[in-house]
C-alpha cells in the first residue's frame, strides 16, 4: 500500500540518530522549527545559514508575484503588460498600496490627495539649496526624505491607519518635486513649483524642463512614456530596497526615515544603477560593427554584458519587452538614440548564441531604459532617481503589509560567531606594537 502523503519533512540528525518531523507549508520550512534539533539539552539548537537571503522567505506577501522562469510579473494579480497598457501610474500606485483597483470615485480622491501633497516646505527647499552644485541627486533625495521626518512628527504614529495614509500621500506626492529640485539645483536653474493642473508625470516634466513659458505643456508621448516607466518600476517584491524599507520600518521608524533607507539601498550600482552602466557600455562599443567583437569578449569572461541576466528572471524580463516597445514612441519625439541600433544588434546576436542561451541570459529592465532616459534628456545621475519615484508605492505597500502582519517583529537576523573566544583585556603599555609600526621605528 502506498505510504500516506504528508506535508511534513522528516529530518534525521546523524549526530544523535534522532528524527524530527517538521511541517512544510507553501513548499517552505520554518527555520524556527529547526531550533528543537540539539545534541545537548543546553545547545542553542539548529539554525539556517543563508547569506544574502538567496533561499529564505522573510515574509508572506500579497503585493507582487514574479515567476522568473516564465518571465511573469504581476502586481496584486494583474499582469504588468495589462497595467502598462491600460492603467496609469497613480492608479497602479493605488492598486499596490490598497490591494485592489480603485473605483472612479476612489481614483479621483486618491489623485486629488497626491496632487495636493506635492509642495515641499520652503525649509526643505533651503536644505536642497545647501548642497554643492555637483551633488549627486540620489544623495539629495536620500537626505530630503530623511529630513521630511522632522517636518511631520505625527508620522511616528505608525499604528494609526489615517496617519499612515497621510504620509503615503506625502511620500508619493513629493518624490517628483524633490527629484526635480535636485536636478534643477545641479544645473543652477531656478526651481519650478508643482502645477496641480498637470498629471503626475506631466507635472514632473514641468518641474524639470519649464523655462520662461507661462504654462508648461508636456509632450503627451513623453508624458505617457514616463508614466509607463514609473508603472514598470512600481514594485519587484523582496529586492534590496524593499528589504531595507521593511527592515528599518520594523523598528517602527517613521515612513520618511524608512523610505530614506530604501532609497539609499537603491543608490547602489548593483540595484538601481545598472542602466547607467548599459549606456556607458553601449557608448564604448560605439558602432554596430563592433558588436561581434564585444560578444566574443563577453564569452571569454573579459566583460559582462550589462543589462543582461537577472537573479530571478531566467527568461526575457517582461519589463524589458514593454520598454523596448515604448522606445519607438519616445524616439518619434526626441529623434532616434544612435545607441539603440547597437543595443538591438547586441540582443539579436546574444539571443542566438549558445553562451547566453545555455545560461538563460536575457535583457533585463535596465537594457533599454537608460537609452530612453538619455534620449529624453536626463543626465545619467538621474536614472536611479527616476527608478526611485516609480518604486515609492511599492516600498509603501511593502511597509504597510509588514506593519499589519502579526507574525512580523523587529528584523533581527542571527549570526554564526567566528571571532575570538573570551580573552583578557591587555593594558596599552603591555601590548606589542603592530608590525608596520615596529618596522618604522
Ligand atoms: N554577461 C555575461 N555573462 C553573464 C552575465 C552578463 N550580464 N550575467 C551572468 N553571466 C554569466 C555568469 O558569468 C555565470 O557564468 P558561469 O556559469 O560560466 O560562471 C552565469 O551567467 C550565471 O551568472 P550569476 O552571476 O551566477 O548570476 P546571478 O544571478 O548571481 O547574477 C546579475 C545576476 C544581474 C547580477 C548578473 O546577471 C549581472 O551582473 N548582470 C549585469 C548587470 C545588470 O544588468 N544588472 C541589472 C539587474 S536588473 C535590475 C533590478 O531588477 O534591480
Amino acid at each position: 500500500m502506498a505510504a500516506e502523503k504528508k506535508n511534513t519533512l522528516t529530518i534525521t540528525d546523524n549526530r544523535t540518530g534522532k528524527s524530527y518531523e517538521v511541517p512544510v507549508t507553501d513548499d517552505t520550512l520554518r527555520t524556527l522549527d529547526l531550533r528543537q534539533i540539539k545534541v545537548n539539552p543546553d545547545d542553542f539548537g539548529l539554525m539556517g545559514y543563508d547569506p544574502a537571503f538567496t533561499n529564505t522567505a522573510s515574509c508572506r506577501s500579497a503585493v507582487t508575484f514574479i515567476d522568473g522562469d516564465k518571465g511573469i510579473l504581476r502586481y496584486r494579480g494583474y499582469p504588468i503588460e495589462q497595467l502598462a497598457e491600460q492603467s496609469t501610474f497613480l492608479e497602479t500606485a493605488y492598486l499596490l498600496v490598497h490591494g485592489e483597483l480603485p473605483s472612479a470615485r476612489e481614483l479621483e480622491q486618491w489623485s486629488y490627495e497626491i496632487t495636493h501633497h506635492t509642495f515641499l516646505h520652503e525649509n526643505v527647499k533651503k536644505l536642497l539649496e545647501g548642497f554643492r552644485y555637483d551633488a549627486h541627486p540620489m544623495g539629495m533625495l536620500v537626505s530630503a526624505l530623511a529630513a521630511l521626518s522632522t517636518f511631520y512628527p505625527e508620522a511616528k504614529q505608525i499604528r494609526d491607519a489615517e496617519v499612515r495614509r497621510k504620509q503615503i500621500y506625502r511620500l508619493i506626492g513629493k518624490m517628483p518635486t524633490i527629484a526635480a529640485f535636485a536636478y534643477r539645483h545641479s544645473r543652477g536653474l531656478p526651481l519650478v513649483y508643482p502645477d496641480n493642473d498637470l498629471s503626475y508625470a506631466g507635472n514632473f516634466l514641468n518641474m524639470l524642463w519649464k523655462m520662461s513659458e507661462v504654462k508648461y505643456q508636456p509632450n503627451p508621448a513623453l508624458e505617457k512614456a514616463l508614466d509607463v516607466l514609473f508603472i514598470l518600476h512600481g514594485d519587484h517584491e523582496q529586492n534590496c530596497s524593499a528589504n531595507a524599507m521593511r527592515s528599518v520600518g520594523s523598528s517602527h521608524a517613521d515612513p520618511f526615515c524608512s523610505a530614506a533607507a530604501a532609497a539609499a539601498a537603491l543608490y547602489g550600482p548593483l540595484h538601481g544603477g545598472a542602466n547607467e552602466a548599459v549606456v556607458a557600455m553601449l557608448t564604448q562599443i560605439g558602432s554596430v560593427k563592433n558588436v561581434p567583437a564585444t560578444i566574443e569578449r563577453v564569452k571569454k569572461g573579459e566583460m559582462l554584458l550589462m543589462g543582461f541576466g537577472h537573479r530571478i528572471y531566467k527568461n526575457y524580463d517582461p519589463r524589458a519587452r514593454i520598454i523596448k516597445r515604448i522606445a519607438d514612441e519616445v524616439f518619434e519625439v526626441t529623434g532616434r538614440n544612435p545607441l539603440l541600433e547597437i543595443a538591438i544588434e547586441l540582443e539579436r546576436i546574444a539571443l542566438q548564441d549558445d553562451y547566453f542561451v545555455k545560461r538563460k541570459l536575457y535583457p533585463n529592465v535596465d537594457f533599454y531604459s537608460g537609452i530612453i532616459y538619455q534620449a529624453m534628456g536626463f543626465p545619467v545621475e538621474m536614472y536611479p532617481v527616476l527608478f526611485a519615484i516609480g518604486r515609492m508605492p511599492g516600498w509603501l505597500a511593502q511597509w504597510e503589509e509588514m506593519l499589519n502582519d502579526k507574525e512580523q517583529k523587529i528584523a533581527r537576523p542571527r549570526q554564526i560567531y567566528i571571532g575570538h573566544a573570551q580573552r583578557d583585556y591587555v593594558p596599552l603599555s603591555k601590548r606589542r606594537p603592530a608590525p608596520a609600526a615596529a618596522a618604522a621605528s
